[in-house]
């Protein structure tokens, strides 16, 4: 039995905080982002851009932000002791990454690409158009890393080079280890939505699923494919899960032990972050697959919970209340989508 989700107690502003408050930029909370692309941005400094903070699911360990940045324009060169995994939402453009002791290495992406920001690498964002902005979403280990260091010249203008992290060649770019069955090291990711993902047939018919290690991260992503007419189970851990829509459409429902289910309707560009320990489904109700990626948890090549995760619990489709089945039910018939199968999400 796991222990109850304990309420929040408030010492005052954390460092994470602090540095929040100090760059004075729009920050969003809740568990749900309707759409990346109509988030209010402000001007951010440090980022040379526009961004606001995505500080979902009221905890400390990871947090997400939204940058945009204008046509023809380009963000500050910066570098910090925290992981990051960028998805780019809208626009073209490419980013120098590099060492003081190392050329730069500079490639290119569009829609869909994600990748890491190697620890603490210099890096700086181009948009590589004079018409349309650049607008992309990443996940970063901010909160956890200036919480516990606690100084910001430490984190933020540390000279330490992780050589073995990052290496200013094609090679780097090309990189491409299929590791094993749904697991994939490399260090870019051209398109999401077009990466070809391993089956996963324990979780259901047409379920498919490849966690990475990108830039040699131990924070972890990974895409999941969910076919039309198809379901996760409930299922609960640890908190600091950023889940982003890539393709479809449906809801996923959200609640904590003795409060009200919340549901959210969601289509591509819109991003959750279930709680800590709070219980949360993904639902398909689209006519095609559904695809989402999520920045969470540890990556395969560093990960510590190789077998389940003592946080992790599920509860099986039997023990769910019947409105469940009943609400998915309806919500397909009024689509006219078949119900198909039933998947566990991890
Ligand atoms: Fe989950």
């Amino acid at each position: 039995m796991l222990p109850p989700h304990r309420e929040h107690i408030d010492f005052g502003p954390t460092p994470y905080d602090k540095l929040q408050s100090k760059e004075d930029i729009p920050v969003i909370r809740g568990n749900f982002v309707d759409d990346v692309m109509k988030v209010e941005l402000g001007p951010w400094k440090r980022m040379g851009a526009l961004g606001c903070y995505l500080n979902l699911a009221d905890q400390q360990d990871t947090d997400a932000y939204v940058c945009e940045i204008l046509p023809g324009s380009q963000t500050a060169p910066q570098r910090h002791l925290f992981e990051e995994i960028i998805y780019i939402v809208r626009g073209q453009g490419a980013t120098s990454v590099w060492h003081e002791s190392m050329p730069k290495l500079t490639f290119e992406w569009g829609p869909g690409a994600a990748f890491a920001v190697p620890l603490n690498a210099s890096y700086q964002h181009f948009n590589g158009s004079r018409d349309e902005p650049v607008r992309f979403f990443a996940g970063t280990t901010c909160p956890r890393v200036l919480n516990m260091f606690h100084n910001e010249d430490f984190i933020f203008r540390n000279p330490f080079e992780f050589r073995e992290r990052f290496q200013a060649t094609q090679e780097f770019l090309q990189y491409s280890n299929h590791m094993g069955a749904r697991y994939w090291e490399t260090n870019l990711i051209q398109e999401v939505n077009r990466f070809v993902l391993d089956d996963f047939p324990m979780k259901g018919k047409g379920v498919k699923h490849m966690r990475f290690t990108l830039a040699d991260t131990s924070y972890g992503c990974h895409i999941a494919e969910y076919p039309p007419g198809s379901r996760s189970t409930f299922h609960r851990h640890g908190p600091g899960a950023v889940i982003i829509i890539t393709q479809g459409e449906g809801y996923v429902t959200l609640w904590r032990d003795g409060e009200q289910r919340s549901q959210h309707n969601f289509r591509v560009g819109s991003i959750y972050s279930p709680g800590d320990l709070m219980w949360h489904g993904h639902f398909n109700t689209g006519h095609g697959i559904m695809r989402h990626f999520a920045i969470r948890g540890t990556s395969p090549k560093y990960s510590h919970d190789r077998f389940r995760n003592p946080m992790y619990q599920m509860i099986p489709m039997e023990e769910e209340s019947p409105e469940i089945h009943r609400e998915f039910a309806q919500e397909l018939a009024r689509k006219g989508v078949k119900a198909e199968i039933s998947v566990v999400e991890d």
